[in-house]
C-alpha cells in the first residue's frame, strides 16, 4: 500500500459537489486513466485496481437519489454500504437520517477516500477495509450495494451474500445502470433515475440507473 493513501487521495482529487446531489461533496477526479497510472506507479503494481473511489458511479448515484426521495428507507436504521468506493451511499444514508453507517471496500485508497469524504460532509462513517463477502452478513438493518455488477467474479459472490442478508431480515437496496452481470430477474425494481456521470467512465454523461430491492424468500 502507498505510504499515505490519504495524502495520495488529496493530491489527486478535488473536493466538489456531486452532480445532481449538490448537498454531498466528495473528493473526485476528472480523468480516470492518468489517475489509474498514478495508482499503478504508487503501488508498483501494473494490475492495480481502477481508482473507483475517485468517482461517483451511476449505481451509487441512483441509491443516493433514492434515499433523498425516500429517507424512510433508512431513517433511524443502521446502514451497511457494500463496495462503498467514495463512501457516497453511506454519506447519503446518514443525510437521510440513518442512525449509523458502515462502509466496506477492499481498496486501501477507497478506505482513505471514505474517511476524507465522511469528514468533508460532517458525518461519521465506520470503515471496514477487508473483504466482508467471506464473512456472515453484518449486524445491520439495511445493506446498500451501489454499482457492484461490473465484474463476473464479484457479481457471483455478491448476490448469494445479499440473499443471505435478506434471509436474516436485512433490507437490501441495489443501485445499478444495467451492467452486464446484474441479476435483474432476482430483483424487484423500486425506482429509476437519470444520473449525471462522466464519459471518463461511461459511454454517455447521463445514464439511466435503477434502484432495486432484493426480495425475501426464494
Ligand atoms: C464501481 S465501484 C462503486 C462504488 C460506489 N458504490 C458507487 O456507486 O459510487 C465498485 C467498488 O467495489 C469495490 N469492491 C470490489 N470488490 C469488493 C469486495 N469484495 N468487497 C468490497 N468492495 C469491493 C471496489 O474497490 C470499488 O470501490
Amino acid at each position: 500500500m502507498a505510504a499515505s493513501p490519504r495524502a495520495f487521495v488529496l493530491r489527486h482529487t478535488r473536493l466538489r459537489p456531486v452532480p445532481g446531489l449538490e448537498h454531498v461533496r466528495l473528493h473526485l477526479a476528472d480523468e480516470v486513466l492518468p489517475l489509474w497510472r498514478a495508482v499503478q506507479l504508487e503501488l508498483g503494481d501494473a494490475d492495480a485496481a481502477l481508482p473507483y473511489w475517485a468517482f461517483a458511479w451511476a449505481g451509487g448515484l441512483a441509491i443516493a437519489r433514492h434515499l433523498a426521495d425516500r429517507p424512510d428507507a433508512v431513517a433511524g436504521r443502521r446502514v451497511f454500504d457494500l463496495a462503498s468506493g467514495s463512501g457516497l451511499c453511506a454519506i447519503a444514508a446518514l443525510r437521510a437520517g440513518a442512525s449509523s453507517a458502515t462502509a466496506a471496500d477492499i481498496d486501501g485508497f477507497a478506505v482513505a477516500a471514505i474517511g476524507l469524504n465522511a469528514r468533508a460532509n460532517g458525518r461519521r462513517v465506520t470503515i471496514v477495509g477487508h473483504d466482508v463477502l467471506d464473512d456472515a452478513p453484518p449486524v445491520t438493518d439495511v445493506i446498500l450495494a451501489g454499482d457492484c455488477w461490473y465484474d463476473a467474479r464479484l457479481a457471483a459472490r455478491v448476490m448469494p451474500w445479499l440473499r443471505r442478508a435478506r434471509e436474516l431480515g436485512i433490507d437490501v437496496l441495489v443501485g445499478d445502470p444495467g451492467r452486464r452481470y446484474l441479476p435483474t430477474d432476482e430483483l424487484v425494481e423500486l425506482a429509476t433515475y437519470d444520473v449525471r456521470t462522466t464519459t471518463e467512465l461511461e459511454n454517455l454523461d447521463q445514464k439511466r440507473a435503477r434502484v432495486f430491492a432484493v426480495p425475501f424468500g426464494p
